[in-house]
């Protein structure tokens, strides 16, 4: 197995492509620690990993807030006495044209997509420093590549998270902390599921991604498997582009 015994926390792992994480790296052998705030998908998530026989706590965590993070760490070092990996995933998406967006909104996007990143690694970090190794994986987006009309606060928070993250490398590197991002196209989700229910998007959506389906969370999964095990060390500061071709055209 390719994460035994690694004890890895996994943001936004309540729903969608962070769910698909926890349950990718229980069946590799890794403990998990599904960090969200929302109780109910969080408890659904640990459940289905219970009934795979894996083991799961669910802590009740605001990514955005630093009290929440420390808490989260506190919590899984009292439990598990390690944290090897952490997941910054979760995130959320607001569409409104730049000159309409208000501050708050701004605020808030860029507040959990990105300011949780620095959150999150300042608290693990000593952590990892202390073992001298750790694996940090950001899923940001290739909204952080390219433009998307209506983003414009998305766009600028999974930018900042890839810019972030190969700052990070150079800090971290040396002391074997591996930190690396993925770059999801579209994948099915809570998060793309009402633009899917519109005809004419989902024609667009499907018909800018030249593989013949949209992505599903195991292919973000597998990716961030990859990036968390050890057969990745001597990948850092990467942008994993998991898309079915979107950015390639
Ligand atoms: N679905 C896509 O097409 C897509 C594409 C590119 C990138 N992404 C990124 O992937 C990540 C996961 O998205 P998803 O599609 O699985 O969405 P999702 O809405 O299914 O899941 C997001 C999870 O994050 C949690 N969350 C939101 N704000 C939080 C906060 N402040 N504190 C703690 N938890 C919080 C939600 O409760 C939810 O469980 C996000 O960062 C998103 O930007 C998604």
């Amino acid at each position: 197995m390719r994460l035994q015994n690694k004890i890895a926390i996994i943001t936004g792992a309540g729903s969608g492509i962070g769910q698909g994480i926890a349950l990718a790296f229980v069946k590799e052998g890794a403990k998990v620690v599904v960090a969200d705030w929302s109780e109910e998908g969080g408890k659904e998530t640990v459940d289905q990993i219970r009934k795979i026989k894996g083991e799961a706590v669910f802590i009740k965590t605001d990514v955005s807030k630093a009290k929440d993070v420390d808490e989260m760490a506190k919590i899984c070092l009292d439990k598990f006495g390690r944290i090897d990996i952490l997941v910054n995933n979760a995130g959320i998406y607001r569409a409104y044209n730049l000159h309409e967006m208000s501050e708050e909104n701004w605020d808030e996007v860029i507040n959990v997509n990105l300011k949780s990143v620095f959150l999150g690694s300042k608290r693990v970090i000593p952590e990892m420093l202390k073992q001298s190794k750790g694996k940090i994986v950001n899923v940001a987006s290739i909204a952080g590549l390219v433009g998307f009309a209506q983003s414009g606060a998305y766009c600028a928070s999974k930018g900042g998270m890839i810019a972030l993250t190969r700052e990070m490398v150079l800090e971290y590197a040396p002391q074997k902390i591996n930190i690396n991002c993925i770059a999801p196209g579209v994948i099915k989700t809570a998060m793309t599921k009402d633009m899917l229910a519109d005809p004419a998007t989902k024609q667009f959506l499907e018909s800018s991604t030249p593989y013949p389906r949209l992505g599903e969370p195991e292919d973000i999964a597998q990716a961030a498997v990859y990036l968390a095990s050890d057969e990745s060390d001597f990948v850092n500061g990467e942008v994993l582009v998991v898309d079915g071709g979107w950015v390639a055209k």
